[in-house]
């Protein structure tokens, strides 16, 4: 898949918005648990700042539904970028406005700028051209380094590109280049492990990969909805019944196609959903009503790390439990 890349374009002087994932996990604290995603970033922001670009970066943090909710600010993230930088990030009160204008026509080659939470507009998951072109008026260059993210028709990574050169990352970069490779040419066995908590969220990447990998192994809480759907009980579980039928349309279609679908055996099951709650291991078939599952089970890591292992190309997204607890 040929995007577009950043070291194709002339940099120095201009203003370059850099859509980057900051989706950190944060704990009670707000102090940032894993600074991966950021760390991610860098040889972006490095590279821009090396070329003498203003910086702009534009990022979510979890799910603020459209209102300021100072929970999800980004504000840590700036002393982290600072810290990993060696240089002062400055953070920017909002996404767009004057202030924010002005505080960006101070920027000096090689500056760097963290808006504040894009999500603190409804417009941004909206995707509402008015706000993405405003986002745009920021900037002359428009980069995109959100690979976390570009599954999202959102302001801030799709609505943008239509106002502004738009350019890949070297983090999106990387990560097409990867997948490309793996999905056009994969050295086989291929396997690949889907995790997190929305089967809707990844439907299309399912089917995609049913397509391609010898085997393809279900984790996290979309693993409920399939276990649902083979009609176990889940308990308390997160489900989502409206994609039950789906899931078994999956499952039938990957044994007609001789294809392998790995689902945990056993869970890590709790009555609370709370990370102090005292948990207990159970086969997958003795979860009580008032369960909930909140990990796989170390049979099942047993069982899908030995498919892993015996695996010669393995992708991964998205986690088998709910990690950050
Ligand atoms: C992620 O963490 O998966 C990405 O940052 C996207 O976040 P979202 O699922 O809230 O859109």
């Amino acid at each position: 898949m040929e995007k577009a890349s950043i070291d194709e374009v002339q940099v120095r002087g201009k203003k370059v918005l850099v859509r980057v994932d900051f989706n950190v996990p944060l704990d009670d604290n707000r102090q940032i648990t894993d600074d991966t995603r950021i760390k991610a970033a860098l040889p972006t922001i490095n590279y821009l700042r090396d070329q003498g670009a203003k910086i702009i970066l534009v990022s979510h943090l979890g799910r603020p539904k459209g209102k300021v909710n100072p929970q999800y600010s980004l504000a840590p993230v700036a002393v982290r970028l600072s810290e990993l930088l060696g240089k002062e990030v400055i953070m920017a009160k909002d996404c767009i406005g004057q202030q924010v204008e002005e505080e960006i026509n101070r920027l000096g080659e090689g500056d760097v700028a963290l808006l504040e939470n894009v999500r603190f507009y409804e417009e941004e998951e909206k995707n509402n051209p008015d706000f993405a072109r405003k986002l745009a008026a920021l900037a002359d260059i428009y980069v995109n380094d959100a690979f976390g993210t570009a599954h999202r028709a959102h302001a801030s990574t799709e609505g943008v590109t239509k106002y502004l050169p738009a350019y890949a990352g070297f983090l999106m970069k990387k990560e097409i280049d990867v997948m490309s490779k793996a999905l056009e040419n994969p050295t086989r066995p291929f396997t690949a492990l889907i995790g997190g908590a929305k089967v809707s969220d990844k439907i299309s990447v399912i089917e995609n990969l049913l397509k391609k990998v010898d085997t393809l192994i279900i984790g996290g809480g979309m693993a409920n909805t399939f276990l649902k759907a083979q009609g176990l009980e889940i308990g308390k579980s997160l489900v989502e019944e409206d994609k039950i039928d789906l899931a078994r349309e999956i499952l039938d279609k990957a044994k007609n196609n001789g294809l392998e679908i790995l689902l945990p055996t056993d869970v890590v099951v709790s009555k609370e959903f709370k990370a102090d709650s005292p948990s207990r291991v159970v086969q997958v078939s003795a979860i009580e009503p008032d369960d909930y599952a909140l990990d796989i089970g170390p049979q099942s890591c047993e069982l899908f790390a030995a498919k892993v292992i015996a695996s010669q190309t393995v992708i991964w997204n998205g986690p088998m439990g709910v990690f950050e607890m």
